[in-house]
């Protein structure tokens, strides 16, 4: 049986983990379960999955995740470094799966374990991208994609042969508001904003994919997964969200993975890799008059994509701190202080104006996050 920890397990990610372990739950033992607030369904599911440790982030709930528990053999914790260690728990599988930059040190420590760690809180990687993929080398960790495109993108790229890539194209949906114009976004809400026409995910991710603000992060979680630079990587616009990523060879040859837009699909890829295992989500119709369309990216409509390049040029600290400054203006827009259209103008404002400078530890990436954060606010409320 292969020993699993699921960081983030109440969330869509971390439930879609949950209902494939369950799918499969002799093959499956679980270590340890890990949430910030919802303790109802952390309870559930360690006791569902009987799994060794539960711990909730947030340390004020450990009375009510210990009461939920009081007749199981759980172990409970609380509190952010309990989720961190956790994190380091032996397993021989975690899943990176908690949103944001407040999965960033459980993730490395998941990392520092020398195991196998299935990676979709892709903040992680953007904030602290050189930090994490020189600690995969150094304890010989697999660090396997967990993003629909990265995961399609992993199964089609020989490694062995990335000079003969001419380039990666990251599809995109196009999210809820594809084809309104700027002025048409100007009073969208949140509740529109997390209806996404073909993807059932988090709250932020959500918002993400609305201001194409998620293929940014995703331009540059590829460039440090594969070592590709931003020329490299290229954006289409697929709305159907089937074919969910490919890479073109120096021959012609364009191969790319498709499947149902159900993220148990990469989920499963990952928990099993390098074997495969059954998919407890919704599978491909191929019969079912599928029709398939790429567009190109308009640029204009969506500059947060241009920004993520030249993020990627300038390196360094730079994408902590468009990273952090996106989390406050969505975070700023779901609580109704901001407009949607304006999120990429608090991103905007806070890379011209902050002093960033390069971080070789993760102590300066959290310094870099927060002072990015304090003018990110600050930004919001001039804007407000
Ligand atoms: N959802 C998708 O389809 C999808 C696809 C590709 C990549 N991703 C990436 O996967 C990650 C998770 O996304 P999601 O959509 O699953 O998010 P989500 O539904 O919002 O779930 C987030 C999870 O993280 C936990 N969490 C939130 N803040 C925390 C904190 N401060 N400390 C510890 N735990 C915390 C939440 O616990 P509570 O439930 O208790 O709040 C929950 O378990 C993101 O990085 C996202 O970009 C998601």
């Amino acid at each position: 049986m292969k020993t699993v920890t699921i960081l983030g397990s109440t969330g869509s990610i971390g439930c879609s983990t949950v209902d494939l372990i369950k799918g499969h739950c002799d093959k499956f033992k679980v270590r340890a379960l890990t949430a910030h607030k919802n303790v109802a369904l952390l309870a559930r599911q360690a006791q569902e999955l009987q799994a060794e440790y539960a711990v909730i982030a947030d340390k004020d709930l450990y009375g009510n995740l210990k009461e939920a528990l009081k007749n199981t053999t759980v172990k409970v914790e609380a509190g952010h470094p309990a989720v961190v260690t956790a994190a380091g728990l032996p397993a021989q599988w975690v899943m990176a799966a908690i949103v944001g930059a407040a999965g960033v040190e459980a993730t490395f420590r998941a990392i520092q374990q020398g195991t196998t760690v299935a990676l979709a809180n892709k903040e992680a990687l953007v904030c602290a991208g050189a930090l994490m993929i020189d600690a995969a080398q150094k304890y010989g960790t697999t660090l396997l994609p967990v993003d629909s495109e990265h995961n399609a993108i992993f199964q089609v790229l020989n490694p062995a042969r990335m000079d003969q890539v001419k380039r990666i194209i990251l599809t995109a949906s196009g999210g809820p508001f594809l084809r309104k114009t700027r002025q048409e976004l100007a009073d969208v809400t949140p509740e529109q904003a997390v209806r996404h026409p073909t993807w059932s995910m988090g709250a932020k991710i959500s918002i993400d994919s609305a201001t194409m603000m998620n293929k940014s992060l995703e331009i540059i979680e590829a460039s440090y997964l594969f070592k590709l630079k931003s020329e490299k990587i290229d954006v289409l616009i697929h709305p159907q969200s089937i074919v969910h990523s490919m890479v073109e060879y120096i021959d012609g040859s364009v191969l790319s993975q498709m499947g149902a837009p159900d993220m148990r699909t990469p989920i499963a890829h990952a928990l099993a890799w390098p074997e495969r295992i059954a998919t407890t989500g919704s599978t491909l119709n191929l019969s079912n008059n599928l029709h398939l369309s790429f567009e190109p990216i308009d640029l204009t409509r969506f500059p947060s994509v241009q920004m993520a390049r030249q993020v990627l040029q300038a390196e360094g600290g730079a994408p902590a701190v468009f990273n952090a400054s996106n989390e406050v203006a969505v975070a700023a827009f779901l609580t109704r202080k901001l407009k949607f259209f304006h999120i990429e103008n608090v991103v905007e404002k806070v890379l011209q104006n902050m002093k960033i400078n390069s971080p070789s530890n993760l102590h300066d990436v959290f310094s870099l996050d927060q002072e990015a954060r304090r003018q990110a606010e600050g930004v919001v409320a001039g804007m407000g």
